[in-house]
């Protein structure tokens, strides 16, 4: 690793490096992803520990504090989380604003860089209280807005926060539950809930973590910071790939399913065909996503608990893992399942539309991208974020005058 910081300072000589493919943005103690071994670990933890031992509220406060919570910590943060899953009244007027069938994310990242309007002790980014309260109250309101941004989509009334349940039981009940009947939790679909929000819930720099760095490094609010990273996940190569994923299979399924896999594989090695494999292949996993193994197991047993063991869409799916894994064109670039190629099965499975699955996976990274905050505003040699460019546009010349343009 070359500080290339000295570099620049001794000789004026700095890197171009488009997509950041060589270039480490800042110091980090929160993720720790082995590509070449297909590993990933929370603050030293193997992901595959935390997604069978914990849950996402401890994860949550591994990533903030860097330590797992004791059994009174852990009591103490699942209250105070859980306190805080209201949102104010007045957001309801906002969120009237927007047409019914307008995107969850562009209705996410309105709600979102509006709590900023609504909770003025919590938005100086340098004040170390405001970023803890901040940190506490986006986490414990994702839920509620997602929901909320889903119930007004459909005209149905919201549901307010029950606190008594868990955090993923909770969010479960706002998004189905009705103010008719009691709703009941199954607690196979809040176990597989829960496990969808801890692998969601950091992978270090990836472009909308490094976007909610960028954007808080010039000391704007958490609020509007968050925001900046919803914004940008919702992109097909980023977050969005979740949606773009089932939405290939759902395509393939209404067009000769298991039956046309092979030609449809032949499209995507066409470089001209503009097709990829969506939910296939990452910028650093070169070997399996850890994250899409443990997806995987998730997608088996919420469709047995649902009776829906034969869902043609996981048996594509597997289909054409199967086939990739095999695949020259696949196996010399190193591209294997990401975590969204079966967070979507399985979160259509539970009943989540499409369009809001980007929603979840932004609701579960709001950990990772306050942590991630913090730790930037923490840096005592943190400075705002100013990339260099590479300037290829016309030397300096004078402005013609009308007529002789
Ligand atoms: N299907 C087919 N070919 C692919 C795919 C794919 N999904 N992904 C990469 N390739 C090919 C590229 O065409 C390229 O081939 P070449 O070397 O012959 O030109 C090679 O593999 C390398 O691809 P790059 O795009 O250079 O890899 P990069 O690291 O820039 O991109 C990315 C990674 C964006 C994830 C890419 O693999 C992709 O578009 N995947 C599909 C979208 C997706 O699933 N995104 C989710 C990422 S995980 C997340 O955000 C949680």
């Amino acid at each position: 690793v070359v500080d290339i910081r000295k570099l620049y300072a001794q000789t004026g000589m700095f890197t171009y490096d488009p997509g950041f493919l060589s270039t480490a943005s800042c110091q980090s103690s929160i993720t720790y992803i082995d590509g070449d071994k297909g590993e990933l670990l929370y603050r030293g933890y193997p992901i595959e520990q935390l997604a069978t031992k914990c849950d996402y509220l401890d994860t949550c406060y591994l990533l903030l504090n860097g330590e797992l919570p004791g059994a009174g910590q852990r009591d103490d943060f699942h209250k105070l989380v859980l306190k805080h899953t209201m949102v104010n009244e007045q957001m309801q007027f906002f969120l009237r604003g927007f047409r019914r069938d307008a995107h969850p994310m562009a209705v996410l990242t309105g709600l979102v860089g509006a709590l900023s309007a609504f909770y003025h002790d919590s938005t100086d980014i340098n004040n170390p209280e405001h970023r803890h309260i901040a940190a506490i109250r986006l986490i414990s309101k994702m839920p509620t807005l997602v929901a909320m941004a889903y119930k007004y989509g459909k005209g149905e009334p919201y549901m307010y926060p029950k606190n008594d349940l868990s955090y993923s039981g909770n969010f479960l009940r706002m998004m189905f539950g009705t103010p008719c009947e009691e709703y009941q939790v199954n607690p196979v679909i809040e176990r597989a809930m829960d496990r969808i929000f801890i692998l969601h819930a950091d992978h270090e720099q990836n472009a909308s973590t490094s976007t909610v760095r960028l954007c808080g490094s010039s000391g704007t609010n958490p609020f509007a910071a968050i925001a900046a990273g919803v914004a940008c996940l919702w992109g097909p190569a980023h977050g969005g790939a979740n949606e773009a994923a089932l939405n290939m299979l759902e395509h393939l399924q209404a067009n000769g399913g298991i039956a046309k896999v092979g030609e449809f594989m032949e499209q995507v090695k066409d470089k001209n065909s503009g097709v990829r494999l969506m939910g296939f292949g990452h910028r650093v996993y070169k070997n399996y996503d850890p994250r899409a193994k443990l997806m995987q197991e998730t997608t088996n047993e919420v469709l047995q608990a649902l009776g829906l063991e034969n869902d043609p869409l996981f048996a594509l799916a597997k289909k054409l893992e199967q086939i990739a894994l095999e695949d020259d064109y696949f196996v010399q670039r190193k591209l294997y399942p990401n975590v969204d190629f079966y967070s979507g099965i399985v979160q259509r499975a539970i009943g989540i539309p499409v369009n809001l699955f980007t929603g979840i996976f932004a609701l579960a990274r709001t950990v990772g991208w306050i942590a991630q905050l913090n730790e930037m505003i923490s840096d005592p040699e943190y400075k705002i974020g100013r990339p260099r460019q590479l300037f290829v546009g016309s030397p300096r010349r004078d402005v013609p005058e009308l007529a002789q343009r």
